[in-house]
């Protein structure tokens, strides 16, 4: 693999993150006091970190589910079409569901998921995304639940990566090119 080499930018912090993370499970249990049970469906691979920390905060009943949409695999460029790599294991009609992303760029993989899922009949369905980049959307999604809004950067960290790399950083970065040629 040939990558030019990069350094990554502190941009949000662990604790920051911690906090907010906190906040939204907050408003979450809040808006779904009622239910019976909440199915949270995380979308593989970049929300496994955020949905493993939020899930633990929500005072509610939970099932945890995932689906996986194809990525940008090396590139920093979204393909704009979205293939489901993998469905959800549960049946949803009928059910509250909350769908979690990592980061919704130019909206086309968070709208693909939630038509595809409302056509199932939930009951009712929230969206919460970690990371929110208007300047980029492309088409409109309706994001109940969010973090923070960033700038236009590429981020990686807290789950999210660069062609498969820099996941397990606690916090996140902006991923940041020198210009040197990769080791
Ligand atoms: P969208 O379909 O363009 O909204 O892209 C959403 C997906 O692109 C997210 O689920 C992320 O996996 C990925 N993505 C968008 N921005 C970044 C980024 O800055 N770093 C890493 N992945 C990103
Ligand atoms: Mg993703």
């Amino acid at each position: 693999m040939d990558h030019t080499n990069y350094v990554i930018d502190n941009m949000i912090s662990a604790k920051s993150i911690a906090a907010r993370v906190e906040a939204l499970a907050a408003d979450i249990s809040a808006e779904f006091k009622d239910t019976d049970k909440l199915v949270v469906i995380g979308l593989l691979r970049g929300s496994f970190v955020f949905i493993a920390d939020l899930v633990r905060e929500l005072d509610l009943p939970v099932e945890v589910d995932f689906l996986e949409t194809s990525s940008y695999g090396e590139s920093m460029e979204s393909s704009r079409e979205v293939r489901i790599l993998k469905d959800i294991r549960g049946e949803i009609e009928g059910r509250d569901i909350l769908v979690v992303e990592d980061i919704v760029d130019t909206g086309h993989t968070l709208h693909h998921v939630i038509n595809l899922l409302s056509s199932r009949k939930p009951k009712r369905m929230s969206v919460c995304v970690l990371l929110d980049k208007p300047s980029r959307r492309e088409v409109a999604v309706d994001v109940n639940f969010t973090g923070f809004e960033i700038e236009d950067k590429f981020v990686v960290g807290y789950g999210i990566d660069y062609a498969q790399r820099n996941r397990n950083l606690d916090h996140i970065g902006a991923v940041r090119f020198t210009g040197e040629a990769a080791q």
